[in-house]
């Protein structure tokens, strides 16, 4: 549905972004993840036709953002980062509005109105002013707009920013069901967004894609190794070496535990599963095996390996943020 392949956009000396390319499916939500000033917004205001990129293409439904910018922007629907709404007008008159600037037929305009306050759950302020409204319903308010022509795809620059924690699940709820029907790309410095919300995700660092895949893909490919988890009951009688020697076991990091039990994390060999060999040890061994569980490795995990020895992102990483997700 959307081919974004080696976008390029520099401002004077400095690149903006730099040899962007990912593909998103149809009916897939894709979230386009990194810092601030990563190229982000640069990226959708290219691919909404706002703006020329300096080299590279992209297609939306086969047409080209270039050859074919009108067939684009019929098929799209923007959300930017400060979304356009008039706060003098009732949220009615504004949707309307933007129906006919986007050339909805006038017939039309009716049928596209109910079905956006419908969809994005506005029904009950349809004729309050948008001045008056909260973030979060002024926010709908945006993606109503966004979606006002059907577009087969939805772009929306960090669509949850500014919102307080109740709205932010709201507003992720309602981008989530509109997935299947509409293709989505949806911006995000915040890694908690990415997980709840999307089923790929596109790392951009420093104006560059660093890793394109599936949220559990993108782990799995960024691990080094296996890790488990083994609690046992007498934790005092474990012999590191006794597990060391196991074939594939790179590591044995003990972890705090109480009331005599012990509880180690095994590190082993990508690929190779000591599982068998381990618990036969551990039996064995007498030490009165308790649990053992695969660690798996978040997204967020990855996202610090992939980041942290970038300056300035550390710093940015320890600022609270309002959900709770980690900033980046
Ligand atoms: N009009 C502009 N002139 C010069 N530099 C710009 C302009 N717009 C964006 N940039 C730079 O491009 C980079 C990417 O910005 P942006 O796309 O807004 O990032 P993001 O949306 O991920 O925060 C930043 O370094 C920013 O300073
Ligand atoms: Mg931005």
């Amino acid at each position: 549905m959307i081919e974004v392949m080696h976008l390029g956009k520099r401002y004077g000396e400095t690149a903006a972004i730099d040899d962007v390319s990912f593909t998103v499916a149809k009916g897939e939500i894709l979230a386009f993840l990194g810092p601030n000033g990563a190229g982000k917004t640069t990226t959708m205001r290219i691919l909404t036709c706002f703006m020329p990129a300096t080299s590279g293409t992209a297609k939306v439904s086969g047409f080209d953002i270039f050859e074919s910018p009108m067939e684009v922007k019929r098929r799209i629907g923007y959300l930017p980062e400060n979304p356009p709404v008039y706060p003098e007008m009732t949220v009615s008159e504004y949707l309307q509005f933007v129906a006919k600037i986007k050339g909805v037929p006038h017939k039309k305009v009716g049928a596209a109105l109910a079905s956006a306050l419908e969809k994005c759950n506005l029904g009950d302020v349809a004729r309050r002013l948008i001045g008056n409204l909260s973030r979060g319903f002024r926010q709908r308010v945006g993606l109503a707009q966004a979606m006002i022509h059907n577009p087969d795809v939805l772009i929306l620059d960090e669509p949850t920013v500014g919102l307080d924690p109740k709205q932010i699940i709201e507003i992720r709820e309602l981008i989530k069901g509109l997935g299947g029907e509409h293709t989505i790309v949806l911006s995000t410095h915040i890694l908690p967004e990415a997980t709840a919300v999307c089923q790929k995700v596109v790392i951009i660092n420093r104006g560059r894609v660093v890793a394109v895949d599936s949220q559990e893909r993108l782990s799995a490919q960024l691990r080094r190794s296996e890790k488990l988890s083994v609690r046992v009951r007498r934790g005092e009688a474990v012999d590191p070496q006794k597990i060391l020697s196991i074939d594939g076991v790179q590591q044995i990091l003990p972890q705090p535990a109480v009331d005599g039990e012990g509880v180690f994390i095994i590190e082993s060999e990508l690929g190779r599963d000591v599982r068998e060999e381990l618990a036969k040890r551990v039996v064995e061994s007498g030490w009165g095996l308790l649990e053992m569980k695969p660690l798996a490795i978040s997204l967020e995990e990855v996202f610090l390996q992939l980041t942290t020895e970038e300056k300035g992102v550390e710093e940015a990483a320890a600022a609270p943020v309002a959900d709770g997700g980690v900033a980046v």
